[in-house]
């Protein structure tokens, strides 16, 4: 019998292909060149399933020219690439990569929160450029991390994760934003306790976005949430590009209305607005939380079983549109 066949659309682990190849006929992208739409639905025909990382865009338009492809396996625990009412519209099971990456997660978050409150890239940037000739009082004083107010937008697990480091580690007041309330014990496991989006912004010391994107939660802060922070605080960004209107953001680290922001993704990444990068009060990196080399090859073994278990057993793993399942 014929193995299925299975796409790779990026450059990934070559054990991840080995495994792979053990169950399906497999086309991989190992020089990760980057196809356009028409090469990357032109690699798809005939491929019943399609191995993606996050950054590829499922639609309508793409399923209607693959008719073959039955499962659509992201190496990501976000989603926001997949239109899931188009896939659940043609029957393919789509499937993230939750739980794995929870704890890595977190600890970025949290490094980009220290790292942009005690300002040490701006630190570093002026030690290599020969700057620091002398000790001074106030050189690149920050904000306390320890006993301050962390105030977490997205109550998910990676948003729970920042919020027992801040409460537990770090004797932090935390308080939360979500759609819904968490219940009682996992506000207790984590110190934290709700608050409206508004109270959050007022009060919060740092705050930490870590909701998914969806059109519901696009530009979440702006230029008026920003004007109801402290000009003291920081806003740290590890959810998605979008969630902030990165132009409003720098406009309000330029004119210092709010003290800082670190930022892990970007607005139509991977170009970053370019009045960010001008700004010296914000730490950027490039869309790393996840990444360590035991939790990327945790994230990819879980698309991998999630591709295996599918296309030769007919059960996925962590679908996001279940229902297609059960058809
Ligand atoms: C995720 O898993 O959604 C991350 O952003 C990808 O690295």
């Amino acid at each position: 019998m014929n193995k299925p066949q299975v796409l790779v659309a990026r450059a990934i682990f070559p054990e991840t292909i080995a495994r792979l190849e053990e169950h399906f006929e497999v086309e991989s992208n190992q020089d990760d060149a980057a196809w356009s739409k028409a090469e990357f639905i032109a690699r798809l025909q005939g491929k019943q399933g399609v191995f993606t990382t996050g950054s590829e865009r499922i639609d309508g338009e793409l399923l209607d020219a693959c008719p073959d492809l039955k499962i659509c396996a992201n190496m990501a625990v976000g989603y926001n690439n997949f239109d899931v009412d188009a896939m659940t519209a043609h029957g393919v099971v789509g499937t993230n990569a939750p739980d794995v990456l929870t704890e890595t997660t977190a600890d970025f978050g949290f490094a980009l929160l220290m790292a942009t409150a005690r300002r040490v890239t701006e630190s570093e940037h002026y030690l290599r450029a020969g700057k620091w000739t002398k000790w001074a009082y106030d050189m690149f004083s920050g904000s306390d991390v320890h006993g301050s107010t962390l105030g977490i937008i997205g109550m998910g697990r990676i948003g729970q994760g920042i919020a027992k480091r801040g409460a537990h580690g770090f004797g932090m007041k935390v308080i939360y934003h979500n759609r819904s309330r968490l219940d009682a014990q996992l506000e207790a496991d984590c110190k934290a306790s709700y608050a409206s989006k508004e109270e959050l912004l007022k009060t919060a010391d740092h705050v930490v976005l870590v909701v998914p994107y969806s059109a519901a939660s696009h530009h979440t802060i702006g230029a008026a949430e920003l004007a109801l922070m402290k000009p003291t605080a920081t806003l740290i960004n590890i959810a998605r590009g979008g969630i902030v209107d990165d132009a409003a953001l720098a406009l309000a680290l330029r004119e210092r209305r709010i003290a800082a922001a670190g930022l892990d993704v970007f607005e139509g990444e991977p170009k970053v607005h370019p009045d960010l990068l001008t700004v010296p009060n914000v730490v950027l990196t490039p869309h790393i939380a996840s990444a360590t080399v035991p939790t990327r090859r945790a994230m990819a073994g879980l698309a991998t079983d999630n591709l295996v278990g599918f296309l030769t057993q007919g059960k996925a793993l962590t679908p996001v549109n279940p229902a297609v399942l059960t058809r």
